[in-house]
């Protein structure tokens, strides 16, 4: 094994580089003759990745016990993904009932999108100029999002809702923000360890669903709210009269509504949840499923709230890069030509079903499917046996979230499904024989 020398240390070589077919032809099957990729040191890839990346994994869902618990002992690292298909880097095949944190809608390396990327960075995806297509995109946003009349592109989640919150500040001159949900990683919404307390006061976090609350919270804030910020699913649908509450507040104390809709964008409707409810945010976020796991996020809304951005200062390099851009154009395009969240409606219906059929086959208890149709979940009651459940899983080519959601996608067809409950039949049973001993 050759190990270049670099002040001292030795430096394994990378991950082999992508297949040349991948570049001239988007990689849409699998090849059986695959054996997946040792890593060429001694160590596993969980093993260097813990010696060289905080937690292992960059993205911290993806970290070995978020997938499986505190036990960890199922793959963590893939070398390639295609529809809804993973192929481990110990050359295991597992369906994936994740899709990336729900990111991907369509499928992973789905050709015609692809090819649109490949094609956009062959003509060089950045320069001292914006990218035509930032515009096309922005323009195509506004007519499928309700809210939208304007659009700042930005490249994750977390920062289209950083850029909403900083938004409503500017534009209503207050500084409380009243929020329900998970808004990604920034200051302003976390209260964890490196937050300065005075941001962490600036912010109340409410509970979903719950108009008594949202009424006291905004009460407690005596005048001072710029923002109510809600994710407006979790685990289920909320009533129409919290979400009714929080535009009613909203307008009476001149403060901004704000729909994270990462998740339920291009999801639940294109537009997201505030076009399946039919009631409209004046700011909202989107991510994720917009550019089918490419990096983009948006932040869109009415037009004069949208020019405070102008009042303050939001910018990222590369936020127009126009590899992502050209993705949310073909998924723009994708939305266009069918109505695929009906059929992510119907397809997680369908892999809901075979879930809760092999929990009924398998004669398991203690674990029930919840969460809606399009972004699923299973509940264990005891950590553990989630745990055993999710390896067993695992080992019988099914990859579930652990204690979050399953999101269908497109890809899920026919035979995903059929090898879902085979799946987790056989997860199920091994939990049932495992209860048994
Ligand atoms: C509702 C919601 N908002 C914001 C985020 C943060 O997005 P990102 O991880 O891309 O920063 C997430 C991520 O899961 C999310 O689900």
């Amino acid at each position: 094994m050759v190990f270049s020398r670099l002040f001292g240390k030795s430096v394994p070589p990378v991950a082999p580089p992508p297949r040349e077919d991948a570049i001239s032809e988007p990689n849409v099957t699998f090849d059986p003759r695959d054996e997946g990729v040792e890593s060429p040191t001694d160590e596993t890839w969980l093993a260097r990745a813990h010696r060289v990346i905080v937690g292992g994994a960059s993205t911290g869902s993806k970290r070995a016990d978020r997938i499986y618990g505190a036990v960890a002992d199922g793959p963590t690292h893939f070398i390639r993904a295609s529809g809804c298909r993973v192929e481990t880097t110990e050359g295991d095949q597992l369906v994936d009932c994740t899709m990336a944190l729900g990111s991907v809608a369509i499928g992973y390396a789905e050709p015609q999108l692809t090819r649109a990327v490949i094609e956009a960075l062959a003509n060089g995806h950045v320069s001292g100029l914006s990218a035509a297509h930032e515009v096309e995109v922005a323009e195509r946003l506004c007519g499928v999002i309700p809210c939208a009349e304007k659009v700042q592109f930005l490249k994750t989640g977390a920062e289209a809702m950083s850029a909403a919150i900083r938004i409503a500040r500017a534009y209503t001159g207050r500084d409380t923000v009243i929020g329900c949900g998970y808004f990604g990683w920034h200051d302003w919404s976390a209260d964890s360890d490196g937050v300065p307390d005075a941001t962490q006061q600036q912010f109340r976090r409410v509970p979903f669903d719950d108009v008594n609350a949202l009424e006291r919270a905004v009460s407690d804030a005596g005048g001072g709210v710029a923002a109510i910020a809600i994710e407006p699913v979790i685990e289920r649908l909320p009533s129409k009269e919290w979400i009714a509450a929080a535009r009613r507040l909203c307008d009476a104390q001149g403060a901004v509504l704000i729909f994270d809709e990462i998740k339920t964008g291009f999801r639940l409707a294109t537009g997201g949840y505030q076009q399946y409810a039919e009631i409209a945010p004046d700011l909202a976020a989107f991510g994720k499923a917009m550019a089918n796991g490419y990096p983009l996020s948006a932040v869109c809304g009415h037009a004069a709230l949208m020019d405070a951005a102008e009042k303050t200062w939001i910018s990222s390099t590369l936020a127009s890069e126009a590899g992502a851009l050209a993705a949310a154009a073909a998924v723009l395009a994708w939305h266009e030509r069918a109505d695929l969240c009906a059929q992510l409606w119907t397809t997680g219906k369908d892999m809901r079903e075979a879930v809760g059929a092999a929990i009924r086959a398998s004669g398991v208890s203690g674990v029930t499917v919840d969460g809606i149709d399009p972004m699923w979940l299973l509940r264990f009651e005891d950590p553990e046996r989630e745990t055993a459940f999710l390896e067993a899983a695992v080992r019988n080519g099914v990859l579930f979230k652990r204690g979050a959601y399953n999101f269908a996608a497109i890809a899920h067809d026919e035979d995903a499904l059929r090898e879902i409950e085979a799946g987790a039949s056989a997860a199920f049973v091994e939990l049932r024989e495992r209860d048994e001993r």
